[in-house]
């Protein structure tokens, strides 16, 4: 006997208004479908099958590995998604089957985790999710009498009696798999939408013995994502979510509210997190670093004890104590070496700067290697573009680049050599030597009193 799961995932997904399928919007980081799958198989479920429909194509080219797709060709409704899926998995008859839709990324794996158990504690052939919500308009709402629950009706279909209930369901069960696949060949279309309803088979179950439920108290677990503000509503609970989960280990945060960390990225205890940071992707942040305020990081590694502030971070390596900001952008393929400094206005790409090299200010460094303990002075660009192609740049170690110098690429410049400010280099220069381009400075005495005379002429 094993918990296999369906994850209803063919529906349009109309009120997105986008032509991206519903579930492959993302939820801090991840899809909403990922969030499902993740918390299915929390809940133990080791055979997982995904009815997809509308979207199908890119739906299945971003499925995980081992996860089984079925195609529902038409949209015939809840309880025909499920059969069609059941059709696909091979027998389940001793197992259970845990369906839940694939539009709700919020379900903790606790939750799921406790339907199953309260499904074998009953015995029973279904175990219903509930939950009660302060305005139940547009689900399904679970109906009691004496003997427990009777059935689930459709707002569409329901009464004004049903429709006063706030205790709903929310498209989550644990079934016994033989009397699953036994009571979908009894559903009918007769409802107001004319589809097959799985809510329907509560009603079957319940005619022949207890139905079981496991009721969850924060109704916004079970949120659906059907439009874009629902998606919004999700992304914040669950921005909420990891936020508390990160400082409960340690970490600081200096305005949670205004803090973005995706479900991928790792911050280790000690890190502190100042208000406006966006952290996304393979991202990691070691303990004692600082990032923010305003920092936007993506798939980078911030070092132990680095300094990141007002800056845009990506596809770069941070390493340990270096200082970037303010107002520094690290593009793809930046290595900054142990207390590496890239400070007001630099841009770096595509380069590496070994230990304690410092770009303090103004600066554009592309596709270029520098060595340790270089200081590169303000406005100086690594001119790495032809307009046809890009060209490296190598700057030593020690080396003293004089502000504003223009390092025309391919060029390499030894270590502890020294570049005159204002320099347009386009040629290497040799360990320890200086090189200066420039003009020679002239000097015209009397300047100011010509031009106190030209002033006066033109006066007249
Ligand atoms: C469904 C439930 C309702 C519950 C509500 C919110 C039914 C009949 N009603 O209503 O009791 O309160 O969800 O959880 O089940 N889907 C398919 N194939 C289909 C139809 C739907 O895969 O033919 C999928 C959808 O993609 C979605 C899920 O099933 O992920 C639920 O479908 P949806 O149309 O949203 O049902 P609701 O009307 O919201
Ligand atoms: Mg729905």
């Amino acid at each position: 006997m094993s918990t296999r799961a369906i994850i209803l995932a063919a529906g349009k997904g109309t009120r997105m208004k986008c032509d991206l399928p519903k579930v492959l919007h993302t939820v801090c980081g991840r899809s909403i479908f990922e969030w499902v799958i993740e918390a299915a198989r929390a809940a133990g479920a080791d055979d997982i099958t995904v009815v997809v429909g509308h979207g199908a194509e890119a739906v299945v080219a971003a499925l995980p590995a081992g996860v089984r797709a079925v195609v529902q060709e038409q949209q015939n409704g809840t309880g025909h998604a499920t059969r069609t899926a059941l059709a696909a998995m091979g027998g389940v008859s001793s197992d259970t089957v845990l369906v839940i839709p694939g539009d709700s990324p919020l379900f903790r794996p606790d939750t799921l985790t406790a339907l199953v158990s309260r499904h074998h504690e009953s015995g029973g052939a279904c175990t219903l999710l509930t939950t009660t919500m302060p305005d139940p308009t547009g689900y399904g709402r679970v109906v009691r009498n004496e003997a427990g629950v009777a059935a689930i009706v459709e707002e569409r279909d329901a009464d004004e009696a049903a429709r006063s209930i706030d205790e709903v369901a929310v498209s989550t069960y644990a079934f016994a798999g033989s009397a699953l696949t036994e009571a979908l060949t009894r559903l009918t279309t007769r409802n107001d939408q004319g589809e097959e309803y799985l809510t329907d088979v509560v009603a079957l179950f319940a005619a022949a013995g207890p139905v079981a439920t496991h009721t969850i108290d924060d109704h916004r677990e079970t949120l659906g994502i059907n439009s874009h503000d629902q998606l919004a509503d999700a992304e914040w609970v669950m921005r909420e979510r990891i936020n508390r989960r990160l400082m409960a280990a340690g970490v600081w945060m200096q305005d949670p509210t205004t803090t973005y960390v995706d479900a991928t990225v790792a911050i280790a205890a000690g890190a502190r997190l100042y208000a406006g940071v966006h952290l996304e992707g393979a991202t990691s942040v070691a303990a004692g670093a600082v990032v923010g305020p305003q920092s936007f990081v993506i798939d980078s590694t911030v070092g132990p004890g680095a300094r990141v502030w007002y800056s845009v971070v990506r596809g770069a390596e941070i390493g340990e104590g270096a200082d970037v900001g303010p107002f520094a952008s690290l593009r793809p393929g930046t290595t900054l070496a142990e207390g590496v400094k890239a400070g007001t206005f630099v841009e770096v790409k595509a380069s590496t700067i070994g230990r304690g090299s410092k770009v303090p200010h103004l600066s554009y460094v592309g596709d270029t290697t520098i060595g340790e303990d270089s200081n590169v002075g303000a406005g100086t660009i690594t001119c790495n573009y032809d307009g046809f192609r890009k060209h490296h740049t190598t700057i030593g170690s020690r080396v003293f680049i004089g502000s504003d110098t223009m390092l025309v690429a391919p060029v390499e410049i030894g270590d502890d050599a020294v570049t005159g400010a204002g320099s347009v280099i386009t040629r290497d220069v040799s360990p320890g030597a200086l090189a200066v381009e420039r003009s020679p400075q002239k000097e015209i005495p009397g300047y100011a009193e010509r031009r106190a005379r030209l002033a006066d002429s033109e006066g007249e």
